[in-house]
């Protein structure tokens, strides 16, 4: 039986979320998640097109998180499955949703400005545009950001309250941070111990690449409920901000932990294939370059690289002839997919991979095995002179 999607719908779904009297915040831009045909299945994709079918628009700027599918090697999927991919994504179109497929919307697709009232979903991209940027938007669930999509608006409650950003505990690491492995650590272990609070994080020294943090607050989304991290010295507005008086030191063991807890020794046996995977969240330009670089020192790998990223990045790499050097050294880059890609479900595939994220989801939705290693380490592991 078909459903008749109205508007009074997704003001109930709003609605719903709050206790009280009722308050809005307008927003101008919204970005939503569960786009993925793995995730949303068949109900999933039944409703977006009913939602196409009833004349319902977007009413704000909207982006889409990845799917499963690079529409560029759809031979590596299932054809239900591309099929399927490929009818959510025409049913967002739709609606009014821009095709951006990508994780990190705010680089190329969704940019922001500070001070910005959004709704988001996608935990690490929400946490990037609160704590970097400097916008506005709680923890979206896939619904809601939907709900806001379509009427303009969402709840005003907590990121949107006046003390709703306030910090609620403070985190010191006076360690050493190398890599951007490092940094996902950090932030998985500030999220286990933050639950939903707010924290205030102060490093010895806060590292001059920014897409380190990127890392962190993925990582950080993974294990805890809040929406931003305040970081000393970079988050805007970070010198007005009262330090919470509650104070946890953290230290290079519980690093260490975690990343042993999430990894596995790398197989010995041939009937698993390694796999080296980055871009969890989409790999930026800088990111991509970076990598580049790093691999002019060596001839070969000896197993398989996938860097995931947006299609818009991509365009822009290949423009800069920033990928040439990938794909002379036998690197894969797929677009418009999320790192858990559609062929991942099939073959015995053990991931390496840079992110912790990737490691969490991977091993829990897709039952891989996973080891932690960040892209240097694999370069020089992995990497023929
Ligand atoms: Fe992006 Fe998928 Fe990672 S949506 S953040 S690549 S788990």
């Amino acid at each position: 039986m078909k459903t008749h999607i109205t508007k009074e719908m997704f003001k109930k779904i709003l609605e719903s979320t709050q206790t009280g009297r009722k308050k809005y915040v307008k927003i101008s831009s919204a970005h939503l998640s569960g786009i993925s045909y793995l995730n949303i299945g068949d109900a999933g994709l039944e409703f977006l097109e009913d939602l196409g079918r009833s004349g319902l628009r977007f009413r704000v700027r909207t982006t889409i998180n990845p799917g499963c599918v690079d529409f560029d090697r759809v031979f590596e999927c299932d054809p239900e499955v591309v099929e399927k991919q490929e009818r959510i994504v025409r049913s967002l179109k739709n609606i009014g949703a821009k095709e951006s497929l990508t994780c990190t919307p705010y680089l190329f697709d969704n940019p922001l400005r500070k001070n910005q009232k959004i709704a988001w979903a996608e935990s690490s991209a929400v946490l990037y545009a609160n704590s970097i940027i400097g916008a506005s938007t709680n923890k979206e669930g896939s619904l809601t950001a939907l709900a806001s999509a379509i009427l303009g608006y969402t709840t005003r409650t907590g990121i949107h309250l006046r003390n709703g950003r306030k910090p609620r505990i403070f985190f010191e690491y006076d360690g050493k941070l190398k890599n951007e492995l490092d940094y996902g650590l950090l932030g998985y272990v500030m999220g286990l111990k933050a639950g939903a609070e707010i924290p205030y994080l102060r490093l010895k020294k806060n590292s001059g690449n920014i897409f380190y943090y990127k890392q962190l607050l993925a990582g950080f989304g993974t294990s805890g409920a809040a929406p931003m991290v305040w970081i000393e010295n970079l988050t805007p507005g970070f010198l007005r901000v009262k330090k919470p008086l509650r104070k946890i030191v953290l230290d290079r063991s519980e690093l260490e932990k975690e990343r042993r807890n999430l990894s596995e020794e790398a197989p010995s046996s041939r009937d698993e294939k390694l796999v080296f995977i980055t871009g969890c969240p989409h790999m930026s330009l800088e990111e991509i370059k970076g990598f580049q670089e790093a691999l002019e020192s060596v001839n070969r790998l000896s197993v398989e690289a996938w860097v995931f990223t947006s299609r818009s990045t991509y365009s822009e790499a290949f423009r800069k002839s920033l990928l040439t050097e990938l794909f002379e050294k036998g690197v894969r880059v797929f677009k418009d997919s999320c790192v858990m890609h559609c062929s991942l479900k099939k073959g015995r595939v053990h991931v390496l991979t840079n992110s912790v994220k990737a490691a969490y989801y991977l091993r829990g939705a897709l039952k891989l095995k996973t080891t932690l290693k960040s892209l240097n380490e694999f370069i020089e592991e992995y990497g023929g002179k």
